[in-house]
């Protein structure tokens, strides 16, 4: 939602997103294929996941693939869709037992049908939120995302509220992330949740996604309880 969802300093942060990159170089760096840089990072990703909701955080929102890398090499496509349709597959009963519940953003009509279907179906499986919620963006572009929100409403016909307007993009439900966390070095935002960052704190590690351990994502959370969010007040 637009508003601020009131997280202070020193607390952990209720929702944090993670632009997990530089999965290529690590295998670069390692004389691999790119392909294996992307299942290094599912692994690690899994890892990540499970100590994020241990640390306290409720929402997890972790950008895998944008509208933009679907430009990439069919052959890269191609892997990074084996490795959706292994987690999906092998993870949505988990997630269900364990009360996390599997949300994914984006444009799935860009993926393959049965990887769209197979997501449909994890996310009625794993619905259930009590223990938290972990929200893949996939096909995900804040741009595209922005427009879509942008035509719903005009078909709606009226001026609309913040929060009206939040209702209507992808992330509908969900508060903004408090921070947002990129690793692989790079200092951008790469086309991820412009609407929702506009007061999230931002992270940057020089970390290969693939080496960023549980305890980097602690530096990240000590570096976050260190900052005073003031949104636009002065204290
Ligand atoms: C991030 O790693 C994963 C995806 C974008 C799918 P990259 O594949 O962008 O890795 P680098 O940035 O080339 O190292
Ligand atoms: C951002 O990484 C997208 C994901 C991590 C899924 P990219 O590697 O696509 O970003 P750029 O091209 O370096 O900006
Ligand atoms: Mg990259």
């Amino acid at each position: 939602m637009g508003s601020p969802n009131g997280a202070e300093r020193g607390k952990i942060p209720v929702h944090v997103a993670v632009i997990m990159d530089g999965n290529g170089r690590w295998a670069k760096k390692r004389l691999m294929p790119r392909s294996a840089g992307h299942r290094a990072g599912m692994k690690r990703m899994l890892r990540l996941a499970e100590h994020a909701f241990a640390s306290g955080v409720r929402i997890l929102t972790l950008y895998a693939l944008s509208a933009e890398n679907f430009n990439r090499p069919r052959e890269e496509l191609q892997g990074l869709f084996s490795l959706f349709r292994e987690y999906f597959s092998q993870n949505a009963d988990k997630l269900a037992e364990k009360g996390i519940a599997l949300r994914v953003i984006g444009d799935l009509s860009l993926l393959p049908e049965d990887i769209a279907r197979l997501i449909a179906e994890s996310q009625r499986k794993a619905a259930d939120g009590r223990a938290g919620t972990l929200v893949f963006a996939i096909g995900y572009g804040a741009r595209q995302e922005i427009l879509r929100a942008v035509n719903r409403a005009v078909t709606g016909g009226k001026p609309l509220t913040e929060g009206e307007f939040s209702a209507l993009l992808d992330t509908a439900g969900l508060p903004d992330p408090d921070l947002l966390i990129r690793t692989g070095k790079e200092c951008r935002l790469s086309n991820f949740l412009l609407f929702q960052c506009a007061y999230t704190e931002l992270y940057f590690s020089d970390k290969l996604f693939p080496d960023f351990s549980e305890r980097d994502f602690e530096s990240a959370l000590n570096a976050y309880k260190s900052r005073e969010r003031r949104f636009g007040r002065t204290e």
